[in-house]
């Protein structure tokens, strides 16, 4: 039997006040409705269907990203639109035209980004011997869930919605968390059939519990409905978000998850509750990363990788034991072993360090490629430049990589040394074993082994007078 998933995220988000879909807003650096997507496609269903109503389009945009960064997720996408809100069992309803006969559906929430696999895993497997398999907790708090009305033998009977519910249901704790597993038969068949007589003229998917024990004590579904309670560790990350500040406690939850993986797979945190996993680390054996470092896209750390504080490291590789020094920024660069860069350093894009090379603080660099052991110790920009090997650049050097209109390459070799002050006008060559001397202004080749110099000769003036505050009287 295979599987498909519905993700139910036409809802409006009122309580976000923002201009952007409640499911949009973002985890981890990434839509809660994509978490939700990746937990769904963990299970293998064949489809996954989305419910979309609410500022769809913007939705439907947002999940056309997909194609390309995921595009195995994105093929299994099922977009459906329910074009009015009229409640959970009307947009699944939206959905029944698009199920295939006698697969398993699990029906998940947009707006629960952790949902636990786990659990769906356990209401899946409880299809073995009921027709349908809810999620519950018990909460100290049940106010605004659905409560679980059972009866004297413990059989689930129904749900009764917060608004619907007397003051004496109103006490039971145990609530629907929201998420159930059932077949496409079963919800074929029953979901058509909820009405929308209650408090809010809503159709509730919640009937449909009720109308299936009815049909199992008449005999008319060969089985009931069955509970799957969610363990106390579980219930905060089942909690669905409504406005910022459940953004923010879910937020916590994720990076709490995540640095609990890094430390368990042998990583070093200062402190992981100020550690910010916005997309991938890879990390060998004894990385240490300190305070407030955040990780975007795909990072990859070797062995012994120290990450000083501050640092924003994004889509780079760096190779054992490298040292990222304070406040250092990085993107989509890859430096090599023995590399120690910052503090308050900048790689742009396209960066290739090899070994033992040195950045040091207020230097820029971009779409460069530097050979091992060279170093450009302090306030430098090398943009758009080829450096050969243990070569020195020296403190205020800058590539002048563009002419107003076009980039172009700076090239120096093996060996070469930079004087201070220098400006390399690009496109421009610096041979082997070359020196430039300090306040140099290069515009043409510098052949191997020759200093250059662009400079005027002091003038001193002995007669000159600097002027002085006269002192007030
Ligand atoms: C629902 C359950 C309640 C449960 C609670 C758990 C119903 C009737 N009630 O209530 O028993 O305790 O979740 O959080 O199901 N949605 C649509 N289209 C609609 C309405 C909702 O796609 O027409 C989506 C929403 O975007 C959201 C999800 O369904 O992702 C749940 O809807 P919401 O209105 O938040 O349900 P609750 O009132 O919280
Ligand atoms: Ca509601």
């Amino acid at each position: 039997m295979a599987l498909e998933v519905i993700v139910l995220a036409a809802g409006m988000g009122t309580r976000m006040h923002s201009s952007k879909p409640k499911v949009l807003h973002e985890i981890a650096a990434a839509p809660m409705l994509f978490h939700v997507l990746r937990t769904a496609a963990s299970l293998q269903p064949s489809k996954i269907h989305v419910v979309l109503g609410h500022q769809s389009e913007k939705v439907t945009a947002a999940l056309a990203t997909l194609e390309s960064q995921e595009p195995e997720l994105y093929h299994k996408l099922n977009v459906v639109l329910q074009q009015e809100q009229l409640g959970t069992a009307h947009a699944v309803k939206q959905v029944l035209p698009h199920l295939s006969a006698a697969n398993q559906v699990v029906i998940l929430y947009g707006d629960t980004p952790l949902t636990p696999r786990h659990l769906l895993e356990e209401l899946l497997s409880g299809l073995n011997q009921h027709s349908l398999t809810l999620l519950t907790a018990n909460l100290s708090n049940p106010t605004g869930y659905g409560r679980i009305i059972r009866d004297a033998s413990g059989q689930v009977l129904g749900i009764v919605e917060e608004k619907d519910a007397t003051a004496e249901q109103k006490k039971l704790s145990e609530v629907n968390m929201g998420m159930l597993a059932s077949t496409t038969e079963i919800l074929q068949l029953y979901v058509p059939a909820i009405n929308n007589n209650n408090a809010q003229h809503e159709f509730y998917l919640t009937d449909l519990i009720g109308l299936l024990v009815q049909a199992a004590a008449q005999s008319q579904v060969a089985h009931g409905v069955g509970a799957v309670q969610a363990a106390c560790a579980d219930i905060p990350l089942l909690s669905g978000i409504n406005n910022k500040l459940q953004l923010s406690q879910v937020e916590r939850l994720y990076q709490r998850q995540a640095a609990e993986r890094l430390m368990l797979s042998g990583v070093t945190l200062a402190d992981p509750e100020r550690f910010d996993l916005r997309g991938e680390l890879i990390c060998g054996q004894d990385c240490f990363i300190d305070t407030n470092v955040i990780i975007k896209g795909k990072v990859v750390l070797g062995n012994n990788v120290i990450i000083g504080t501050g640092c924003v490291l994004s889509d780079v590789t760096i190779g054992d034991n490298s040292e990222i020094s304070p406040y250092t920024i990085m993107e989509k660069s890859e430096l090599k072993k023995h590399t120690t860069i910052g503090p308050f350093a900048r790689l742009r894009p396209g960066n290739v360090l090899e070994d033992e090379v040195h950045i040091g603080n207020f230097v820029e660099v971009k779409n460069s490629h530097i050979d091992e052991g060279t170093k450009a110790g302090h306030l430098t920009y090398i943009g758009d430049s080829d450096i050969g090997k243990k070569t020195n650049i020296g403190a205020g050097t800058i590539t002048c990589n563009y002419d107003g209109a076009y980039k172009h390459r700076t090239t120096i070799g093996n060996d070469v040394f930079i004087g201070s002050d220098t400006q390399l006008v690009a496109p421009v060559t610096v041979e082997d074993g070359a020196t430039v001397a300090a306040g140099t202004t290069v515009t043409k080749t510098v052949p191997a082994n020759q200093l250059v110099l662009t400079r005027v000769n002091p003038v001193l003036v002995s007669t000159y007078k600097r002027p002085r505050k006269t002192p007030k009287a």
